[in-house]
């Protein structure tokens, strides 16, 4: 059977004010500084763009294609599928994900972030499921929180699609 995707959870309105909300904290917070951004690929494509077209500091955008994958540790590693460009070093980063599920993808980024040397790292995700953590992370910038559905659309994919949907739909 196809999935059904036809019910929204979030409107593309719902999605406005997180942009406002989330960025007039990010503007307040960085005032005078400069910020290195990075967008964690590929979820987060769509609200790096949105986020830092509203933000007011000088902003260094550059991404990431990380994943974490759970062997005996229950931490599990970080898999880096693609790197950087730039050098994190003495730097103000914030790290832009799109949803925290487990939280072990961006415990494991905030750690290398930190080994490298970055001054500061904040995490910002547009959405977050807390009921699934497995561990203490919680973002600096949230967006909005959810409860424990799968959901697609704004950058989220299932197996690579929906990411151009406006709005986030449930997965049924
Ligand atoms: P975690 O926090 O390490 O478990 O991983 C978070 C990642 O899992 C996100 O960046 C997404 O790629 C993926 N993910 C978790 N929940 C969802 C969802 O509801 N829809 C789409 N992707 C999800
Ligand atoms: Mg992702």
């Amino acid at each position: 059977m196809a999935v059904d995707t036809s019910e929204v959870m979030i409107t593309q309105e719902q999605i406005e004010k997180m942009l406002e909300d989330v960025s007039s904290r990010i503007n307040r917070d960085y005032e005078g500084k400069e910020l290195i951004v990075i967008g964690i690929l590929t979820g987060a494509y769509i609200f790096t763009a949105d986020l830092t077209r509203r933000l007011n500091m000088p902003v260094n955008v550059d991404f990431m294609q990380v994943s974490s994958y759970v062997g005996t540790e229950s931490t599990g590693e970080l898999k880096i599928r693609k790197d950087l460009t730039v050098d994190v070093k003495g730097k103000d980063v914030l790290v832009v994900e799109d949803i925290i599920d487990t939280g072990r993808t961006l415990a494991l980024l905030k750690d290398v972030l930190y080994k490298r040397g970055a001054k500061s790292v904040k995490l910002c995700a547009a959405f977050d499921k807390p009921d699934r953590r497995v561990n203490d992370l919680v973002p600096d910038y949230c967006g909005i929180v959810i409860p424990d559905e799968f959901i697609v659309g704004y950058g989220l994919d299932l197996d690579g699609q929906f990411r151009n949907f406006k709005d986030v739909r449930i997965v049924r």
